[in-house]
């Protein structure tokens, strides 16, 4: 059966992917949208559902289940030196509009029915292991992701900004998170800090949410970096007009200022020259948005990813000086020129790549290094733990739409392979 892998260390480890199916089918049905589609925001009803269910299943393994301020669910499996730093694993359950069901899902229940193959093979791990589900790792509703594992590492201004975020019914952070039962956020926003070390090593299960291993038929990534993501915003202004009476030479049209920048994000992103670096107009939006009326505002959202920081920020700085010099050409104001996130990319650690390499081989399992195109978790994470990620194949590259799929033998063997991964990394 798919379950159980001969040969090794793999020997006799038994992931139960059928449940791990039933379960992520469960999961999907905690919906905004009709199914097949998966939508899913932090601190909805929903999304409450699934941290239910989550804890429940934590709590069927035998795990204890700790929550913090801000929702990050913690998972222990208690070691025989409850001393030492622990191993991470998770990742998260929240979901895009019109999402599928794997994205993040199988990453936390994946940890859990890693968990449990090594319970039945009676291992006990040396360092506690920690199962995480962390808060919005989507920026769907306050714009920018990785809300929790950002605030685990302190990373920035974040405390400050979460704070202050507001969604766009002008809901506040700590508002939306009371509704979901987490009370007095504001207070205990910093708890959920913590400090460098706390982890002595964390690992990321994922589907690739690209082509390349399916492609060739490769069933397991080991990750050595996740590039660094920016979006922006930016929004330009001109006096609008009557669509026949205005005539040409007296007009400032904004939505041209906009159409004119998401032409210059293709053009500086392609002159980087590297395939790594990618950029995304994703929101072009005009005001009032009327086929008779000039358009008087402009309003983009651009994301720019790049492993390469200083190429990524050259593509920043070349698109906020087209920005400037369409404003003048066509005589519009640039009413904001915000970057929103400007992350550093991450290097997973040495030690977490070889112990995960180890894995595979010991279960006979081919396996590719790759980077992480996407963000994750694991991008903050590393700035207070050595980290790492597993792979899987999906379907023709699919993710975040609701084809994303990956098949159930897939996913026992990226079960097996972060199952003996957190074996060694526990050990030790
Ligand atoms: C998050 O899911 C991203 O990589 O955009
Ligand atoms: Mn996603
Ligand atoms: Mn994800
Ligand atoms: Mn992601």
């Amino acid at each position: 059966s798919y379950g159980v892998c001969k040969g090794g260390a793999g020997e006799n480890l038994f992931v139960d992917a059928a449940t791990l199916q039933e379960q992520i089918d469960e999961l999907s049905a905690y919906s905004d949208t009709p199914a097949p589609t998966v939508t899913r925001i932090l601190y909805t009803p929903n999304d409450v559902a699934a941290r239910r269910f989550v804890k429940k299943l934590m709590s069927e393994a035998g795990l204890s289940v700790r929550e913090d301020a801000i929702g990050n669910i913690f998972g222990r499996w208690e070691g025989t030196d409850p001393t030492l730093p622990a191993v991470g694993s998770g990742s998260h359950t929240d979901a895009i509009p019109y999402a599928g069901k794997y994205d993040g899902v199988l990453g936390v229940l994946g940890a859990i029915h890693a968990v449990q193959a090594l319970q039945r093979v009676k291992f006990q791990p040396k360092r506690s292991i920690d199962v995480i589900m962390f808060t919005s790792e989507e920026p769907t509703r306050f714009g920018f992701g990785c809300l929790g594992s950002r605030a685990m590492a302190k990373s920035g201004k974040i405390f400050d900004i979460l704070r202050e975020a507001k969604d766009s019914n002008n809901v506040t952070f700590a508002d939306a998170a009371k509704e979901a039962g987490y009370t007095d956020v504001e207070e205990k926003l910093k708890s959920s800090g913590l400090e460098k070390g706390a982890y002595s090593a964390f690992v990321e299960l994922h589907i690739e949410q690209g082509p390349m291993l399916e492609k060739e038929g490769i069933p397991i990534g080991v990750v050595t970096a996740i590039a660094a993501p920016a979006s922006l915003k930016v929004g330009f202004k001109g006096d609008g007009g009557h669509a026949g009476a205005l005539l040409m030479r007296y007009r400032n049209d904004a939505g041209l200022a906009g159409a004119e920048l998401a032409l210059a994000v293709e053009e500086h992103v392609l002159a980087s020259g590297s395939v790594d670096t990618v950029g995304t107009t994703g929101v072009l939006e005009i005001h009032p948005g009327a086929v008779n009326s000039v358009p008087r505002e402009a309003r983009l959202e651009i994301d720019i990813r790049d492993i390469d920081e200083a190429r990524r920020d050259k593509v920043v700085e070349g698109i906020r000086a087209s920005a400037e010099a369409i404003a003048k050409k066509r005589n519009v104001i640039l009413t904001n020129f915000d970057i929103v996130n400007q992350d550093p990319p991450a290097l997973s650690g040495g030690q977490i790549v070889e112990a995960a390499e180890q894995a595979a081989d010991s279960l006979g399992l081919e396996y590719k290094l790759m980077i992480s195109r996407a963000y994750h978790d694991s991008l903050f994470m590393a700035r207070i733990s050595p980290m790492g990620m597993i792979f899987i194949p999906c379907y023709k590259g699919y993710s975040h739409r609701p084809d994303e799929f990956s098949s159930v033998e897939d996913m026992a063997k990226g079960v097996q392979v972060l199952a003996l991964t957190l074996l060694q990394l526990s050990s030790t």
